[in-house]
Order: structure tokens, then sequence, then C-alpha cells
């Protein structure tokens, strides 16, 4: 197989560890059954399975009981199950302009029919929630904050122990999608409520992962309802954890593989993992702050953001001309072709490189308009624990010869 630079860990993160295949491998080979659903010793290495699965994810986030995190497909299900199963008709909710699309479709769905209203809480144009602002927009019937930890886009880390000393006993749904595994987080010292988060990024595990921390005290109606292995005598769903939100049989190839990725991670440690990806980062941004004609997105300090570097390349029309020049003769509308949008970017890097970014609008355009990169997006490199530093130094050197290409234009 040929030897690609793979910068695309936000979306989902390339390679896994041996591990995690070996033990899905070991789980479709060896083991098989049904856990919770047979006494069968198969069934029963299954159970454990899951079990270690849960117990590894506990450890990881600080979850004194492992049963209070629940199995999910995705952190877009996650989302779905407490915006649908904890709301009630009439609650407000407050979210910030740094989400991604599995947070915003759901609440503008549930707006849209009038169940809720929302609120969307003003970040800056490094993608920071002005938490300054937060207190104003609390209400009486104020039911749940929803926050991205960090941005899919640009990797800004938003500080959750101060949004939740404004929002104070309101619950607090995390969106961990970009930080689970990469980044710290303790439920308790962080005073999240409800943690969302998936299994194929940063916990290393296989698409068609995820999963809920709901905290105690905290009741959400289940999505779907049906079997669950266990009170098979009664017609009722059960009303306690895992089992009430997780009914049917759960993609446990999956989870034994996300068991091993979760194992891989703690193994390392995430403060190593943090170390690693935060060198990635500090190295790419220096590079490519030398690089005329490129504009980089977010914090620009790998302190305050992930492994994630949105860019674009500048234009080489006057400022604001993109879209209204009305024209007085003076450019050559030509021109405008020879501006590298993102997705042209992409191509290039694919194509002419080897190295493999995300391009537009990475299901965020929220989050686009408040960086001002709405509608074209961006240009995202995103690294993970596998990248290497001179891996980020043949990207920049590859981001620099792509500016070079832009066209002067003479007015
Ligand atoms: C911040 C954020 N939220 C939600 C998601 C959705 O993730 P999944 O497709 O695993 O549900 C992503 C994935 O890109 C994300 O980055």
């Amino acid at each position: 197989m040929k030897r690609s630079i793979y910068l695309d860990n936000a979306a989902t993160s390339f390679p896994k560890p041996p591990e995690v295949i070996d033990a899905m491998v070991y789980f479709m080979k060896e083991v098989g059954a049904n856990p919770g659903r047979a006494g069968h010793y198969k069934g029963v290495e299954a159970g454990h399975i899951v079990k270690n699965a849960r117990k590894g994810l506990a450890t990881l986030f600080g979850v004194s009981e492992p049963e209070r995190i629940v199995f999910a497909i995705n952190v877009t299900e996650a989302i779905n199950t407490v915006l649908y199963g904890f709301l009630k008709e009439g609650d407000h909710v407050i979210t910030t302009s740094m989400e991604h699309n599995s947070v915003l479709r759901p609440l503008r769905y549930l707006e849209g029919k009038s169940f809720i209203s929302l609120s969307i809480a003003a970040c800056d144009g490094k993608g920071f929630l002005d938490i300054d602002n937060l207190a104003s927009l609390i209400r009486k019937n104020t039911a749940l904050m929803v926050l991205n930890h960090a941005s899919n886009v640009c990797g800004t880390i938003q500080d959750v122990r101060a949004v939740k000393q404004i929002t104070g006993d309101i619950p607090l749904l995390l969106d961990a999608a970009q930080t689970a595994g990469c980044y710290p987080i303790d439920v308790k010292a962080d005073g999240i409520d409800f943690l969302a988060f998936t299994g194929h990024k940063g916990l290393l595990g296989p698409q068609g992962t995820g999963g809920l921390y709901i905290r105690e005290g905290l009741n959400v109606r289940p999505l779907k309802r049906g079997g669950t292995g266990s009170i098979s005598e009664k017609e009722h769903q059960p009303d306690f954890l895992p089992d009430a939100l997780e009914s049917g049989t759960q993609n446990n190839v999956g989870i034994a593989g996300l068991e091993a990725g979760v194992g891989f991670v703690l193994k390392q440690g995430v403060d190593k993992i943090r170390e690693h990806e935060k060198k990635l980062t500090a190295a790419l941004l220096s590079e490519l702050r030398h690089v005329t004609g490129v504009t980089v997105y977010g914090p620009l300090k790998a302190d305050s953001q992930t492994s994630t570097i949105s860019l674009t390349f500048d234009s080489i029309l006057p400022p604001g001309s993109r879209y209204d020049y009305g024209g007085c003769g003076a450019v050559n509308l030509d021109v405008m072709e020879e501006d590298i949008y993102p997705s042209e970017a992409g191509n290039i890097l694919n194509t002419e490189y080897d190295i493999l970014v995300r391009v537009g609008l990475h299901c965020a355009p929220i989050a686009h308009r408040t960086l001002k990169t709405f509608p074209e997006g961006t240009v995202r490199v995103s690294m993970g624990y596998f990248n290497t530093l001179e891996e980020m130094e043949i990207t920049a050197r590859a981001i620099k010869r792509i500016a070079e290409r832009r066209h002067t234009i003479h007015l």
C-alpha cells in the first residue's frame, strides 16, 4: 500500500492501533455471541468484553459508575438521545456559534416545531465562547446548555469549567467528539452532566461506536425501546442504565474494537497523546506563519486548540470583491478562477502530494460564519497520534508551493 500522509483525523482517526483490529477479529472469529443474552461461555465472554469497554471509558472520563455510560453508534446518536429524551416542551436551550450540525440540526428541528426555544451564544473570531455574555442568555426555563468541547473546524478548545460556573445547575451536555481520548476530561471536576463521545476519532476505535455518560439524577427517555436481555418477563422497558437506553443487539464487534482503542489510550496516557499532538500543531503553525498568501484560523496556539488547523489561500482579488464585485472594467473576471479555493487545494494536496485533508464546511456552517469562512469553508489539516514532525514539514512545504501558484492581478 502506498504511503500517504493522513491528516483527516478530525473526521476519523487513521491508522488504528493493531490491538483494535486484533480485538475485532478475535470477537468475530472466537466470540461472536450476543452479550447479556445467553448464559453459555461465549455469551459470557462477549459480556465481559462489553463490560471492560464500559470500565475503560469510565476510567478515562472519571466516571465512578460505568453503567452510567451507554453505548451508541456515534456521538450524533448520543447527542440526539439527550435532545429528544431529556428536553420537555417549553424548555429553553443555549448552545454556541461553533457547533457541529449534529447539535444544531436536532435543535433547529425542535425549535422549528415550537417544542423548545433556542439561544445561540456568540463566539469570537478565533472560535472562543464569549463567556461574559453567557449569563445574559439564561432564562427561568433554560433546561440545557450544549457545548462543543473543541471545534472540528479550527480546534478551538472551550473552557468547560468556566462555562459551568456561569450556567450552574443547568445541565451541561458536552459534545466531546474532538476531545475524547486526546484531551483530559473528568466529568466531575469539569461539571459535565451529559458527555457525548464518538468512538472512531481520538478513542481510536472503529466507526459505528460512541456513547453517552449521564450524571446520576438525570433521566433520559429512550430513542428506541426493545429487547435488552434483562427482565425479559416484563413488557415495559427497563428503567435502569445502561439497559434503558441500549435496546437491541449493539455493535459488539465495534465495542470490542473500542475497548482496545480505549485500552491503548489509557496505556499511552491522555497527557502523552496531548503532548505529542500539541508538538505537531505547534510545528505546523510555526511553519505556516512564514507562508505568504495563506490565512490560518482559530487560536493559532497549540495550548488552546486541538491538533486541527484550518486555512484558506488568500484571494488575489481586492478585499470584498470575491462575491460582490460590481465591475468597473478594471478586473478581469477570468482571474477569479485563479484564486485557490479549498476544494481545489484539497485536490492538489491529494493528487500531487499524497496528503489527505478535508475541505469545505466540515458539517459546521455556523462555525464558518463565526470564523468568516462561509460559504467556501477551509482546508482542514487534522493530525493524530500517529503523525510525525517530518510529516508536518512536508505538509507545510506543499501548502507553501500551492500558495506560490496564485496569479497576481494588475488593476
Ligand atoms: C464536534 C463534532 N460533533 C459531532 C460530530 C459527529 O460525529 P459522528 O459522525 O461520529 O457522529 C463530529 C464529527 O465530525 C464533530 O467533530
